[in-house]
C-alpha cells in the first residue's frame, strides 16, 4: 500500500502564527489568557493549549480581566475596543490575509460599491468582514444567489479567504448581468488556493483520500469536497484512531491531505497508522 502525502498539507503561515502567538503570550502572561473562541478549528489543538492555560471562551462577558487573543479568523473591530474598554490586553492574531479582506471591504463600501461577500455567512471569517462594514454587504455562498439581488449601478466582490477560485469567477460572471460597473478583489488565499489544487490532483491518482481537520474547520471541508468531486472515495477524519481497516480493502493507493487547522503531529499519527494496518 502507497501513502501519499499533499506537500502542502496542514498549518498555513496564519494559523502557525496564531498559535506560536498564543503560546508566547500564555509562556509570558502574568494573568489569566483566553481567546475569544478556539484558537483555530481543531480541538486536539485547543486541548494541547488549555494545559498551558490557554482557555477558549464564548464572549468576551465570559472574562473580566487578562488577556484575550484574537484568533486567526478575526473579528468584527467593535470587538477589539470593547475587550479594551473592559480593561483586557488584547492579542490580535488576525490572518494578514484575513485583514486584507477586511480592509478591501471596507473600502468598496466606502467606495459607494454595493457589497457582496461570497462565503458561509455563519463562519467567524465572514462575520468579522461583516462587521467591518456595519454589516451592509450581501452574503451569498454560490452564483445562483445573485439572481435575486437587484440590479445595481455598481457591484463590489470579495470572498472568504477560503473559498475555491472557481465559485468566485462564477460569482463575478454571473453578478456582470446584473450591473454596469463590477469591482472584484481576489481575498482567496494562496495557501488555500495551492492546497486545494494539490487536492484535486493528488485525489485524481489514488484509490481513497483521507482528509484530516476538524469537522467544524471550512477549509478542510472544502478540500472534502473537492476530492469527492474528482471521484474517489474520500473520508473525513479528525484524528489516527478514526481510520477504519475497511476502508483500506483492495486500496493500493492512499492520498493524505490537511486542513490548515491540522498540526504535523496529527498528520505523522495518521501516516503512522495506515503502515500499521498495512502491515
Ligand atoms: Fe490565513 Fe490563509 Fe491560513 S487566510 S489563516 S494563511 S488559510
Amino acid at each position: 500500500m502507497q501513502i501519499e502525502v499533499a506537500k502542502k498539507a496542514g498549518h498555513c503561515f496564519g494559523v502557525k502564527t496564531a498559535i506560536q502567538k498564543a503560546f508566547e503570550t500564555a509562556r509570558a502572561a502574568q494573568a489569566p489568557v483566553y481567546t475569544l473562541g478556539p484558537i483555530i478549528h481543531n480541538p486536539q489543538v485547543v486541548k494541547v493549549l488549555e494545559k498551558e492555560g490557554v482557555k477558549a471562551v464564548k464572549n468576551l462577558s465570559d472574562v473580566s480581566e487578562g488577556v484575550i487573543i484574537i484568533r486567526s479568523h478575526g473579528v468584527p473591530p467593535r470587538v477589539i475596543d470593547e475587550a479594551r474598554e473592559r480593561g483586557l490586553t488584547v492579542v490580535d492574531a488576525t490572518c494578514p490575509f484575513v485583514k486584507r479582506a477586511q480592509t478591501l471591504a471596507f473600502k468598496l463600501v466606502e467606495e459607494g460599491y454595493d457589497l457582496v461577500l461570497l462565503g458561509d455567512a455563519a463562519h467567524p471569517e465572514v462575520e468579522g468582514i461583516l462587521g467591518t462594514v456595519g454589516n451592509v454587504a450581501t452574503v451569498i455562498s454560490a452564483a445562483e444567489q445573485t439572481l435575486v439581488l437587484p440590479r445595481r449601478r455598481r457591484y463590489g466582490v470579495i470572498a472568504q479567504t477560503t473559498q475555491s477560485l472557481d465559485n468566485l469567477q462564477q460569482v463575478a460572471s454571473a453578478l456582470l448581468g446584473r450591473t454596469h460597473e463590477l469591482k472584484v478583489f481576489n481575498t482567496i488565499c494562496n495557501a488555500t488556493t495551492a492546497l486545494q489544487i494539490e487536492t484535486r490532483l493528488l485525489a485524481e491518482r489514488v484509490d481513497l483520500m483521507l482528509v484530516v481537520g476538524g469537522r467544524n474547520s471550512a477549509n478542510t471541508t472544502r478540500l472534502v469536497e473537492i476530492s469527492r468531486a474528482a471521484g474517489v472515495p474520500t473520508q473525513h477524519i479528525e484524528i489516527a484512531d478514526e481510520i477504519e481497516p475497511a476502508w483500506l480493502e483492495r486500496v493500493k493507493r492512499i492520498g493524505v491531505t490537511a486542513g490548515t487547522s491540522t498540526p504535523d503531529w496529527i498528520i505523522q499519527e495518521i501516516v503512522q497508522q495506515l503502515q500499521q494496518i498495512g502491515k
